[in-house]
């Protein structure tokens, strides 16, 4: 029987299956733990179920001699340094296929939401400002019909693309166009990348200058694939048209954040795969990871 730490509390049954056979200890503040409380609730664990806001660094790794498995509650792993945890023997897992269509439907709702001016249209029936049936005030772009730009053409890439089909776009990737033809072709930009060191500020002032004036760009990835301070100057001069952004750098973005002075902006907090039924999946995922890693076997997910 092994410890398990948890950072946070998970959706799902899974995790009762887990404590069938480990000790698992949640740590149940209202905050993430930070990082000398990770480092403590970590102690002698041999497993650890990790959030993607918590960061597993080398030091991290170091100051828990037992651990033996990461299982990361996410697809993507670059909170964890997989480097350190490969030369230790650490198995580290993680949860992909199963959040890809929650975060493409959410892509797509953030295109529509931008194009459409939601927010902005529902914060004005709020204000009493509905005066009268408006002819101009609330026009927005199109989605069908328009030119879809995808960076990066993994699975929720794809995911993305088969939902523009029915909504007639015309879809370019990253893989068949080179992104500065993809971003100056696109009238919406949609990243799907992993936040890698080339993919950091992929999205820097150059590419943002390359978009279309009305284009949108949509960031349902990781934050730090998008240089902010270079979008916020694109959002404030109107040389792009909008951004809609599940993810920020850094997360959470605290409310006093410059970038949210930006016009024709959306800010989600990071809910791309915050779904019921996906979010369960994810528990069944992780819990497999570590019940598979702890008995010596391969993780079914591995990441290294
Ligand atoms: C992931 O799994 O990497 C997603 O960002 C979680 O929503």
């Amino acid at each position: 029987m092994a410890r398990i730490f948890l950072t946070r509390i998970v959706d799902g049954e899974a995790l009762d299956r887990l404590r069938a056979v480990h000790t698992v200890e949640v740590w149940t503040g209202d905050a993430p733990p930070t990082r000398e409380e990770l480092i403590t609730g970590l102690g002698d664990a041999e497993g650890l179920l990790c959030m993607l806001s918590d960061r597993i660094d080398a030091d991290v790794i170091a100051a828990a001699p037992r651990l033996r498995a990461i299982a990361n509650y996410a697809v993507g792993t670059d909170n964890v340094d997989l480097d350190a945890a490969l030369a230790r023997g650490i198995a580290v897992g993680n949860t992909p296929n199963v959040l890809t269509d929650a975060t493409a439907d959410l892509a797509f709702a953030l295109m529509l939401a931008a194009a459409r001016h939601l927010p902005a249209a529902e914060r004005s029936v709020r204000a009493d400002e509905w005066g009268t049936w408006e002819a101009t005030r609330w026009n927005g772009a199109e989605v069908h019909g328009a030119t879809l730009g995808i960076v990066g053409f993994g699975r929720i890439g794809r995911a993305v693309a088969r939902r523009a089909e029915g909504f007639s776009m015309n879809v370019l990737a990253t893989r068949a166009t080179p992104l500065a033809e993809l971003l100056a072709r696109s009238d919406f930009v949609s990243l799907h990348c992993p936040l890698t060191p080339e993919t950091h500020h992929l999205i820097d002032a150059a590419a943002l200058s390359r978009m279309k004036s009305s284009a949108i760009l949509i960031n349902t990835a990781r934050g730090g694939i998008v240089d902010q301070q270079a979008l916020g100057e694109a959002l404030r001069k109107g040389t792009i048209g909008g951004a809609a952004l599940d993810v920020t750098d850094p997360e959470p973005m605290r409310a006093d954040d410059p970038l949210l002075n930006a016009p024709n902006l959306i800010v989600l907090p990071h809910i791309g795969s915050a779904t019921h039924a996906t979010r369960s999946r994810m528990t069944e995922l992780a819990v497999a990871n570590l019940l598979a890693a702890l008995a010596g076997q391969p993780m079914p997910n591995a990441v290294v």
